[in-house]
């Protein structure tokens, strides 16, 4: 589709690199460190006790960040109800009315720069630098979403037929969309797919990853402010639980759904055990993610992006490097070079602008790592582990590690956290290296280094995979340069932050009239 809009421009974030951006900023959320922020339905039973869970901090498990209210099941249907009332009104806006809203939420997102970069950080256990990527991701999902409603939901299309006969084609909401989030983007993912479908004209009600509730919470109260409707666009917090009160529900006309691949094989079995309308889902999950390296690739440039693409982020990306082939011939001196930079990256609190290495979400995620590292050790692998440094006992805090494997049918779950593997393969075997990645069923991210054109040809001939990054890093997809998301086992497509994305949220009408 090529660059369909010109003069837009993705957000210019938060320059850290400038002493006069960053020391003012950092006294800021020093001061924002004691605030206490709680997450509620955007239309509770006040009489009715729901379940406060507390929320703390990643990286210190002693300190409560905020609450968390949980929606009744009685509450999930009332905000289905409501919504399913208000959307007529909301489609019947128009796209050019609907843009305008999305783009004064972006405007209020970038005045609350400082709340939610303390909230990314506190909540979600993000660095300074993550968080900072995480705002300007959903400021641009914000504006890049207004411009499709603009571009798709502003008048008809015109279509052709013979002469006496006019057809057209329109677009228009489907009714209340379900969009049920991760806690590993807790700020994009969790508005990206609603600003979609409101976009789109639907009204929404949104569920958020457990672990993170607060940022949504905040990211909604601006959208109110902004203008959006509260009816239109509501909060459901709580666990997993609430997300199947809400997809069981047979008003939901779709389902955007950001996630593990067995919490979407779950939600599908519950779309399709209800009565009623079929629900489109859309589905964006998880990856196994693979980078091959030949003799031809520049060392340094290779070490630089595997650190990036297997540790930035604590390893906790979709998109993460998980599964390194390095040709033989250059094996022993890659690894030693990605070791030497792999023993350089600083583990702690992700408040300290210098960590590298933040925690994982939460004991669960950590326990899950830990038994993975415990069983490739007992099987008698390779294993290269960072030490903890002192004074994270109260986190959940899971040391960098590099494990030596024979392939990528080792692995059998997706591994979300900063633990890397590595393999050999001979030139000869390239193309079987391809089909064991495509066999794992993930279709996500793959990066590849090579100077040989051949080489980039037939990879990206033969993989099959949402994502393909050559002689770079394989994380942190640009909004509209980048179009994000997966094939098979990792998703169901469209692409965020793509051409195709808004239309999927809407349903198309045709009109054909004899004049
Ligand atoms: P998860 O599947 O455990 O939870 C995601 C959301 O689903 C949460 O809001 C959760 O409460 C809800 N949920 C859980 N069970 C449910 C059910 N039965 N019905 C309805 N909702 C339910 O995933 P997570 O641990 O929060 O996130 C990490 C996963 O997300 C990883 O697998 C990662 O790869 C994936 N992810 C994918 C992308 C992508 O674009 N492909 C992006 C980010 C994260
Ligand atoms: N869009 C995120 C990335 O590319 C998941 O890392």
């Amino acid at each position: 589709p090529g660059d369909i809009f010109p003069n837009r421009s993705n957000s210019a974030g938060v320059d850290l690199g400038d002493p006069l951006v960053r020391e003012p900023l950092i006294e800021r959320l020093d001061k924002l460190r004691a605030r206490r922020w709680h997450a509620e339905p955007t239309f509770l039973f006040e009489d009715q006790e729901g379940e406060v869970a507390p929320i703390t901090k990643p990286h210190d498990l002693t300190i409560e960040v905020g609450t968390r209210r949980d929606t009744l099941p009685e509450e999930v249907e009332q905000a289905i109800r409501i919504a399913d009332a208000v959307q007529p009104g909301w489609n019947a806006l128009g796209g050019e009315k609907r843009a305008l809203l999305l783009e004064e939420a972006a405007d209020l997102f970038e005045e609350h720069t400082d709340e939610f970069l303390s909230l990314c950080q506190r909540e979600a256990g993000k660095t300074l630098p993550d968080a900072v990527l995480e705002l300007r991701e959903a400021v641009d999902f914000l504006r890049f979403y207004a411009g499709e409603a603009r571009r798709l939901f502003s008048g008809s299309f015109a279509l052709p037929g013979p002469t006496g006969e006019e057809n057209r084609l329109t677009m228009a909401g489907r009714g209340v969309f379900a969009t049920i989030s991760p806690w590993n983007f807790p700020l994009a993912i969790f508005i990206g797919p609603a600003a979609a479908a409101l976009a789109a004209g639907n009204s929404v009600v949104a569920k958020p990853a457990e672990q993170t509730p607060l940022i949504a919470a905040l990211a909604v109260k601006l959208c109110h402010r902004a203008g959006i409707p509260r009816e239109v666009f509501q909060l459901l917090p709580g666990a997993g639980e609430v997300g199947q009160f809400i997809t069981s529900d047979p008003r939901i006309a779709g389902v955007s759904f950001t996630g593990s691949t067995e919490t979407a094989h779950a939600i599908n079995r519950s779309l399709a055990a209800r009565d009623g309308p079929i629900a489109t889902f859309i589905a964006e999950t998880g990856g196994q993610n693979a980078m091959i390296v030949d003799s031809s690739a520049l060392p340094e440039q290779v070490t630089r992006d595997v650190v990036a693409s297997a540790f930035q982020s604590a390893g906790q990306r979709c998109s993460a490097l998980r599964m390194l082939y390095i040709q033989d011939e250059v094996f022993d001196e890659m690894v030693a070079m990605i070791r030497g930079a792999f023993e350089a990256l600083v583990i702690g609190d992700p408040g300290d602008l210098a960590t590298d290495v933040g925690p994982v979400i939460d004991p669960d995620a950590k326990a899950a790592l830990e038994r993975h590292v415990a069983r490739r050790r007992k099987n008698g692998r390779t294993v290269w582990r960072r030490k903890l440094p002192r004074g994270v006992a109260n986190g959940c805090f899971v040391a960098p590690t590099i494990i030596e494997l024979e392939s990528i049918s080792d692995l059998r779950r997706e591994n979300f956290g900063p633990v890397l593997h590595v393999a050999r393969f001979k030139a000869k075997e390239l193309e079987k290296v391809v089909d064991d990645i495509n066999a794992t069923g993930y279709g996500l991210t793959l990066g590849l280094h090579s100077r040989i054109e051949t080489t980039r040809q037939f990879v990206e001939a033969r993989a099959r995979v949402g994502n393909f990054y050559v002689n770079r890093n394989q994380i942190g997809a640009v909004v509209e340069s980048q179009p994000f998301g997966g094939e098979g086992l990792s998703g169901t497509g469209p692409k965020a932050g793509g051409p195709n994305y808004v239309a999927r949220f809407a349903t198309e009408r045709v009109v054909c009239i004899d004049t």
